[in-house]
This record gives structure tokens, sequence and C-alpha cells, in this order.
């Protein structure tokens, strides 16, 4: 077992109606609002409505229509703008991944005289950052309870994981009735997403019973709870367990102790997504079953056993290598069970740009280190099987 130093100061505030709490735990922090949120989903739910009668005693400034793959301009220049113009004291993010994203890097933002891509680019380390509260309406990333946000930069094809402890938000409001509205496409996408930021946390040279045995109770957690959730998206309870599992499976708790992963489908999938601007957990739902393909050896054969036994109820009395790869057909047979496009073709990409991407990841993400290391050649061979 590793050493660690762990530490989430965010607030949960979880179940149904909690929001009612939002101006107690706003007037702690300060009067002036940047209201953050994406391309009207919270109007048709009534929630922004909602948020606007609790907040009626604070002054709001807002910033709508933050895409899907949050875009570095306009949406974090114009965030920081606004901070820096309106004196903000603290950022209400409300939405999915991408809004919260977008504003923790706006909260980082705000706080510095420079061009704000220094800080996502890690040319500059933030000295602070806003505060953030925020309201999710999507369970997939885990954003409102870790410290890292996805920025997208479009001219240079850039896709970057930004991390820093000064990013967790203050506090999270989970209310799942807020996600009943979520489509089966986006429900289907952060399932594969939660299901994948506990695979890239359970597939490593060292892990311990105790964290194998909280990543496989959320693999199968998300596996049920989402299919209920796509034959009834009003089923407080599914939906509610889907929000939690995803809300801790992005937080590192999964891999306390354990060595380090590397993340690889993250890092192959950001450049699917930064390049052709596809749904986040469609990507890797595609690229998950095709790098476990790859990396089956002998050196890891043991995690898939113990992955298909304990996960799929694969019988253990087959041989490692039968039970390994009924283990990656299972997880390719499920993320299609759920209606997501398995090739990258039916996500409108080609091989036309694979040396290129597999060249950029080779490059920026570090993979050569990964749990089971790629080189270029790798990532390329990983790619063109997914097509
Ligand atoms: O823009 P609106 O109108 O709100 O619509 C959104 C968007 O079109 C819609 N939506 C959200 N809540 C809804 C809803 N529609 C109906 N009812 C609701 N209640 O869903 C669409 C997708 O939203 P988005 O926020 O993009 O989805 P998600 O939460 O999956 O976030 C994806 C982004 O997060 C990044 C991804 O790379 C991607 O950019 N990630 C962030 C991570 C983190 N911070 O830790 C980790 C992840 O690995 C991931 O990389
Ligand atoms: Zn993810």
């Amino acid at each position: 077992m590793q050493n660690f130093d762990y530490m989430t100061p965010t607030r949960l505030i979880f179940g149904e109606n909690v929001i009612e709490k939002l101006p107690e735990v706003m007037t702690a922090i300060g009067k002036n609002v940047l209201l953050t949120y994406g391309g009207g989903s919270i109007k048709k739910i009534g929630l922004y409505d909602r948020v606007m009668e609790l907040l009626k005693d604070f002054n709001i400034t807002e910033l709508p229509g933050i895409q899907p793959n949050p875009k570095y301009d306009p949406s974090v220049l114009e965030g920081v703008r606004l901070c820096k113009e309106k004196n903000i004291d603290v950022i209400l993010a409300v939405g999915g991944g991408s809004v919260l994203d977008c504003s923790k890097a706006i909260a980082a933002g705000a706080k510095y005289d420079g061009d704000p891509w220094d800080l996502i680019s890690y040319k500059v380390k933030a000295q602070a950052a806003l505060p953030i509260v925020d309201i999710l309406t999507l369970a997939a990333t885990g954003s409102e309870y870790d410290c890292g946000g996805v920025i997208s930069r479009t001219e240079t094809n850039d896709k970057i994981g930004y991390l820093d402890p000064l990013l967790f938000p203050v506090c999270s409001f989970l209310d799942p009735r807020y996600t009943f509205s979520v489509s089966k496409k986006q429900t289907a996408a952060g399932c594969a997403d939660a299901m994948n930021h506990i695979m890239e946390q359970y597939f490593c040279e060292d892990a311990t019973l105790l964290n194998d045995g909280f990543c496989e109770a959320g693999l199968k957690s998300l596996m049920v709870n989402t299919k209920k959730c796509l034959e009834n998206p009003e089923d407080y309870t599914a939906r509610a367990e889907m929000m939690f599992a995803c809300t801790l499976g992005c937080n590192g708790i999964y891999a306390l102790g354990n060595s380090h992963s590397g993340w690889p489908c993250h890092g192959i999938e950001h450049a699917l997504s930064a390049y052709y601007d596809i749904t986040h957990g469609e990507g890797l739902a595609i690229i998950t079953p095709r790098w476990m393909r790859h990396i089956l050896s002998e050196r890891t054969i043991d995690r898939f056993v113990k992955y298909g036994i304990n996960v799929f109820g694969i019988d253990p009395s087959l041989s490692k290598q039968e039970i390994a790869e009924k283990a990656i057909d299972a997880t390719y047979a499920f993320f299609e069970s759920i209606n997501i496009p398995m090739h990258l073709r039916e996500v409108g990409i080609g091989e036309e740009r694979i040396d290129e991407m597999a060249h950029h990841i080779a490059v920026n993400e570090g993979l050569e280190n990964a749990y089971a290391p790629l080189t270029e050649q790798d990532i390329k061979e990983i790619l063109v099987a997914s097509l």
C-alpha cells in the first residue's frame, strides 16, 4: 500500500429539495454572484426560476451558454472578465460537468492578472481562486466532488485536465430529481464516464482489497441503476444511487493507497473530444474495451480475472485467459446494451487524423508511465481498433 495525503473540503448536500438551503450557504460566502449555466436545460426544468427566487436578495450576474466540452474562448475568458468587472464574490455553477469545469477555470482566472491559460496549462500556479458552489443536474463526471476542470482550446486541439486543490467546490447541492430530464444518450454517457473513472483506478499494479471492493461495488451499482434510469427516467432511487456513485467516482477516494495508474483511457479520450467535440462518456466507452484488449498480458491478466469474476460473475473455474476475455466482452456488451455507439466512425471519427491524435496524446498525456505503458504506436493501435 502506497503513502497518500488526502483531503476533500467539499460539503455535499444530497436529496430532495436540498436547494432550499442555498440562501443559507451563499449568505456565508458573499452577495455578488456569478451564475453560470449551459444551453438552457436548467430553464426547462424550472431550476433557473427557483434559484432566482431563492437568491432574490443577492446581486446576480449571469454567464449562460457554456457548451459541452467547455471552451476557453469565449466561456472562460468571458467569465473571468465578468468576475473582475462585477467584483464577484462567489460562482454558482448550475448544470453538468461542463458548467462546473468551466466555472473552476473562471474561479482561478478571476484571481490572476495574466492570461488564464497560463494557469490551465500549468505554466503558472494559481495563488487563489473564487469560491464555487454548484447545483448538479447531470450524474457523470464527479466534478462536484473533485478539484479538476477540463477545458478545451479549439485552435490548438488541446483539452486539458486542470487540477488544483483551490478548485474544490465549497458546497455541492445534489438533488437527484434535477437529473430526471437528462436524455437517454447523456444518462448512458454519464454511466460510461463514471464507470471508466472507477476502472482507471482499479487497473493498477498495487491495489488493496478494500479499494477493489469499493470499485467493484461502484461498477455494479452504476450498471444496475443506469439500466433502471433508462427504463424509467423518474425512478428517484435509481437516479439517486447513480448520482452518488458518480460523485464518488472521480474524487480519488477509490485509489487511496493504490499505485499510479496513469488514467490512460482519459488521456486518449480527451484528444478525441478535443479534435472532434464528441461526448466524453461515449468516447470512453468506445476506447475502454479496446484498451483492455491491448493491455491484456501475462502481467495484467490477474486484474482482469478479478474484475471478471467480481463485477460480472464470470465462472472462476474457467482458465484465466477465458475469464479475462469474457470480462472484456462483457464490458463491451454492457455499453452496447445501453445504446452507446461503440465505433469511432459512428461518432464521426474516421482514420484521417489518427496519426496526428496518437502523436498529440503520446506527447501530452504521459502514458509511457501508465500501469500498462503506452507508446505512440500502442495508442495508434488502440485508436485503429476503435474505428
Ligand atoms: O447545456 P445544457 O442545456 O445544460 O445541456 C446539457 C448538455 O447539452 C445537458 N444537460 C445537463 N443537465 C441536464 C441536461 N439536459 C437535460 N436535463 C438536465 N438535467 O447535457 C449535455 C451535456 O452536459 P455536460 O455538462 O457536457 O455533460 P457532463 O456532465 O458529462 O460533462 C462532460 C464534461 O466534463 C469533463 C468532460 O471531459 C466533458 O468536458 N470531465 C470532467 C471531469 C472532472 N471535472 O473531474 C472528469 C471527467 O473525466 C471529464 O473529463
Ligand atoms: Zn471522465
